[in-house]
């Protein structure tokens, strides 16, 4: 039922664009389109609700449904062109601010954080009564990784295409750990590392923490990370390791082809630099299949694959994976002196849970919230930021990147919707340099309330008054 809705949504939304349905014209009755798609009433209803949360119908009482097409058609933000040279990155403050305020304190539009009502929490927390009464099982050391757990991650991998052993996999505290793992088996001090920009910021930190220089190669927002640009970049600059994150980048929200992918792999084995790949929105595509991992392309072991559950089961498990490829035995050792293991009651909670079948059902339902929650934010943006605005259109996940107009300050925006009791993150979170100071990226994982929707508002006002300062 949920995914006919979204099927007649979808075809609705083709035909306004394709201009079937022109703005402002009334759309067929409810009864005249259940029977052209074939479908009850209720799912031409539900179809209709999901259109107006993108922003593609208004209800006016009694009169019917009205396509309205005006801002949805924002322009995407442009593609920006760092500096081609490495630097040193320093990135810790602003983002250790963004994520230790209190999500009920502000309106949670910065950290890319699901609100828990996405979350399955009860099936974790059944799980987690049934891994408390496992006794030892759960409380001894589990390096490199609960055998239950592992296993289940293999299956998982298996069919994404990515043949692993329960033995080549590493469990990890979250993505960030697996990626600071690699880091450090890969690097020493000073090196070069080829990073996307705009980057996630934890990407940056863990550069940070390590000792790393950045360089930052452009990300299109259709096409992804420029693979001409990092072609150039491996010929110029003795680059150590590569990071990428090829389905759903954080912030800009793009899948790469396969195609692309097959290049990728290919261009760095060839150039003898390891790809380190954020797997982390792979389960969340808005629409069609789960793609696939850059690491199902790999011949060769030079990908090292790194994801975790905290967008799709609770960042707060802690809990990740890492397939170090041919780098095992580096990764391994990391690991293993970083901190012992990773903690065992979660991985056994989140095998059994894996185990019962529900985590796919799951995420079918997720995927869609998600696109819903990001559309329906995407449109509010349209409607109350000034012109100039770009926005970006996620493949996946569930972040916003939106270009502001020229001049406007995406710090000063940072620093009044705090003020107003909104936390948004800056644009400049996501560069060593100062590129995407006009930007902003917005997390839209958040039921909509009057609160987010007065939000939303409220950083438009914001946002025209900065401008307005700008023009003065
Ligand atoms: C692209 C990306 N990688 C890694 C992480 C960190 O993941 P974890 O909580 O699993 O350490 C995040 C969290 O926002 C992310 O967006």
């Amino acid at each position: 039922m949920g995914i006919l809705y979204n099927r007649v949504a979808d075809q609705l939304q083709s035909l306004i664009h394709e201009g079937v349905y022109r703005e402002g014209e009334r759309l067929p009755g409810v009864r005249v389109l259940s029977r052209q798609f074939g479908v009850s009433i209720s799912t031409v209803l539900q179809a209709h609700q999901t259109l107006e949360s993108r922003g593609y119908l208004e209800a006016r009482e009694r009169s019917g449904h009205f396509v309205r097409l005006a801002r949805t058609e924002t322009p995407m933000p442009s593609m920006a062109r760092p500096k081609a040279q490495p630097l040193p990155v320093s990135a810790r403050d602003m983002a250790l601010d963004l994520c230790s305020v209190e999500r009920n304190t502000l309106v949670p539009f910065g950290a890319a954080v699901p609100h828990p009502d996405y979350l399955p929490l009860r099936q974790i927390q059944q799980a987690s009564i049934w891994a408390a009464r496992q006794g030892l099982e759960t409380l001894d050391y589990s390096f490199p990784g609960k055998p239950v757990f592992r296993r289940q991650l293999a299956q998982r991998m298996t069919s994404l295409g990515v043949l692993v052993a329960p033995v080549d996999i590493i469990a990890t505290n979250g993505a960030q750990e697996a990626i600071i793992l690699a880091l450090r088996a890969l690097t020493k001090p000073g090196d070069i590392v080829a990073i996307e920009s705009p980057s996630f910021p934890g990407i940056l930190q863990s550069l940070e923490i390590v000792g790393l220089r950045a360089i930052e190669i452009p990300v299109h927002p259709v096409d992804g990370i420029s693979l001409e640009g990092l072609q150039l970049a491996l010929e110029q600059w003795p680059i150590k390791a590569c990071v990428v994150v090829p389905n759903h980048s954080n912030p800009v929200g793009v899948c790469l082809t396969d195609q692309r992918k097959q290049q990728l792999v290919t261009m760095l084995s060839e150039a003898g630099v390891p790809l380190i790949e954020d797997d982390i929105y792979g389960d969340l595509p808005h629409e069609g299949d789960r793609p696939r991992p850059a690491k199902a392309f790999d011949q060769t072991g030079n990908v090292i694959y790194c994801s975790s559950f905290s967008k799709t089961m609770a960042p707060g498990l802690r809990l990740g994976w890492v397939l170090p490829g041919r780098y095992f035995a580096e990764i391994s050792q990391q690991k293993y002196f970083s901190n012992l293991a990773t903690a065992s009651l979660p991985q056994v909670a989140v095998a059994r849970f894996l185990e019962q079948g529900g985590y796919d059902r799951y995420l079918r339902s997720a995927r869609q919230q998600y696109r819903d929650a990001t559309e329906r934010m995407r449109a509010a943006v349209a409607r109350s930021f000034p012109d100039g605005t770009g926005i970006s259109k996620p493949m996946g996940g569930f972040v916003l990147w939106v270009e502001l107009p020229k001049g406007v300050s995406g710090t000063e925006v940072f620093g009044a919707a705090r003020a107003s009791g909104i936390n948004v993150a800056p644009g400049k979170m996501f560069s060593t340099t100062d590129k995407y100071e006009n930007y902003l990226r917005l997390n839209c994982a958040n039921p909509w309330t009057d609160r987010i929707d007065r939000a939303t508002l409220r950083l438009g006002e914001i946002v025209h008054q900065q401008l307005a300062q700008t023009n003065r």
